[in-house]
């Protein structure tokens, strides 16, 4: 099970000196990638121009832009709610972008009140991920949140 304590502490350390939305995604999505078992991507989708563009990630190519409301990303930027995906299969309108994904979460990015971006996880096992990774995954967008300059 992943140490979330542990993960936010990094996290902040590894946000210190430097707030530019560019190196702290990436190193946020690395973090994640290399500290979470059984996960094929980890990444961000930020809004621009009123859809989802890909942002800095860790895994295979992705889709580069998702329309509001679309797939599981845009569903949960459009709705401001976190989801999390047992079957990705059982989704209506799941993108799939890389064919190994079989569960995803997806959590809401803020600032000033707005959804500005989503984090987006995808695993190969069907049910990967928890309520303990909702909050753990949860708590580290807040602090993405607290320290970024998007
Ligand atoms: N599966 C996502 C698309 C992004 S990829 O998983 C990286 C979706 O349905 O929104």
């Amino acid at each position: 099970m992943a140490d979330y304590k542990l993960l936010v502490e990094q996290l902040k350390a590894l946000t210190e000196d430097e707030p530019n939305y560019i190196p702290v995604l990436s190193n946020a999505s690395a973090l994640i990638k290399d500290n979470l078992e059984d996960l094929n991507w980890a990444g961000f989708y930020l809004m621009n121009n009123g859809s989802l563009l890909l942002g800095p990630f860790q895994g295979k190519v992705a889709c580069i832009r998702i329309a509001l409301g679309k797939g599981v990303c845009g569903t949960a930027a459009l709705n401001d709610e976190v989801l999390v995906v047992p079957n990705v299969h059982e989704f209506p309108g799941h993108i799939a972008c890389d064919c190994a994904s079989n569960s995803e979460i997806v959590i809401p990015i803020h600032k000033e009140g707005k959804v500005i971006g989503v984090l987006d996880i995808d695993s190969p096992s069907i049910n990967r991920f928890t309520e303990n990774d909702k909050e753990g995954l949860s708590e580290l967008v807040r602090v993405l949140e607290e320290v970024t300059e998007f």
